[in-house]
């Protein structure tokens, strides 16, 4: 009876680390159609995570009903370890451990002894403690000594509370970091990068990223031309970056920020910028307003 309501908890747990997984990759199914590729990377890794998790859990779970069966089968196995070629073999004495006869670690068969006393008939053996238990009673009390000394002797440990202390100070901190760096209407003064090395990374990361919506050449789909003279956004290197850094997300173009770094946005945004003028095949017609290279307006003629 209580061997079953063991089962049954195995499996309870089991399969509600099961289900969180699979609700988790759904999750991320949604999430990717919503800003493909965007999120791609971040909901990937939770949903990779969620499955490691059920596969540990399922094998814990085996290894669990190993055991089980193996500790049903004791009786058996006792009478097994009763034949003395197999009790003094090295598997006889792992044997042993998992039976509660300590011969394995004191390298002697110790005989069935009686405790000596006799009560109303009932007599007693006296048996060793097994020994998984006596060892992990002893690394109980060092854990319990290093714990002790750990967060109250030298105090070199945090209590719950002055964790949680800490951990508000630096959200604090990095909330204030982050909200200095991010005001979309503060401008930035970046030039834009011409170092080979830089176009590359940034042709790199916009085959990977924008290539979807802007075209493998940059020539337009449902994101606009990026290679022709006119902007929706501006086309100053400084005007790309937040477009591509805040996105226009009413619009379907994705905010960057926090995918990519900044090194990264501004390198694809120079990558756009030197993509200008290529007249790529299957352009897109133009969308916003004409500027010069160097992002001032054009004056209509
Ligand atoms: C899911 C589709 C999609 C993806 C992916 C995408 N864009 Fe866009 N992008 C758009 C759309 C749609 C617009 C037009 C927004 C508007 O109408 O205001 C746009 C506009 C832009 C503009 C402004 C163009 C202008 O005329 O001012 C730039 C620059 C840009 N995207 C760069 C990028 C870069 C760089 C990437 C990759 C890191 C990227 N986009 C990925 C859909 C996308």
């Amino acid at each position: 009876m209580l061997m079953r309501r063991w089962y049954l908890g195995a499996l309870l747990v089991l399969s509600s680390l099961l289900t969180g997984s699979a609700a988790v990759a759904q999750e991320a199914a949604a999430a990717t159609e919503a800003a493909k590729p965007a999120a791609e990377s971040g909901t990937n890794l939770t949903a990779m995570l969620w499955l490691m998790g059920g596969l540990t859990a399922l094998i814990i779970f085996v290894l669990l009903m190993l055991f089980a069966l193996l500790w049903q089968m004791r009786p058996l196995l006792r009478k097994v370890y009763e034949i003395e070629t197999i009790r003094e073999s090295w598997y006889g004495r792992a044997l042993g451990l998992f039976l509660g006869d300590t011969v394995g670690l004191t390298g002697k068969y110790k005989e069935d002894v009686m405790a000596g006393h006799d009560y109303d008939g009932i007599t007693e053996y006296d048996n060793d403690l097994p020994p998984w238990w006596k060892y992990g009673f002893y690394v109980t009390i060092v854990f319990g000594i290093a714990y002790f000394v750990h967060y109250h002797v030298s105090e070199t440990g945090q209590l719950s509370d002055a964790e949680y202390q800490h951990e508000m100070a630096e959200a604090a901190m990095l909330a204030a970091k982050l909200g200095a760096n991010d005001d979309p209407n503060k401008p930035t003064d970046y030039k834009a990068l011409t170092a080979a090395a830089d176009i590359e990374a940034g042709k790199a990361v916009f085959a990977q990223n924008c290539a979807a919506c802007h075209g493998q050449a940059g020539e337009g789909k449902v994101g606009p031309n990026l290679t022709d003279e006119y902007w929706l956004h501006g086309g100053e290197v400084n005007k790309v970056y937040k477009t591509v850094k805040y996105g226009v997300t009413t619009k379907g173009m994705v905010a960057w920020k926090g995918k990519l770094s900044s090194k990264q946005m501004l390198q694809v945004s120079s990558y756009i910028l030197s993509i200008q003028g290529t007249n790529p095949a299957n352009a897109k017609a133009p969308q916003g307003e004409k500027e010069a290279a160097s992002g001032k307006p054009v004056a209509k003629l």
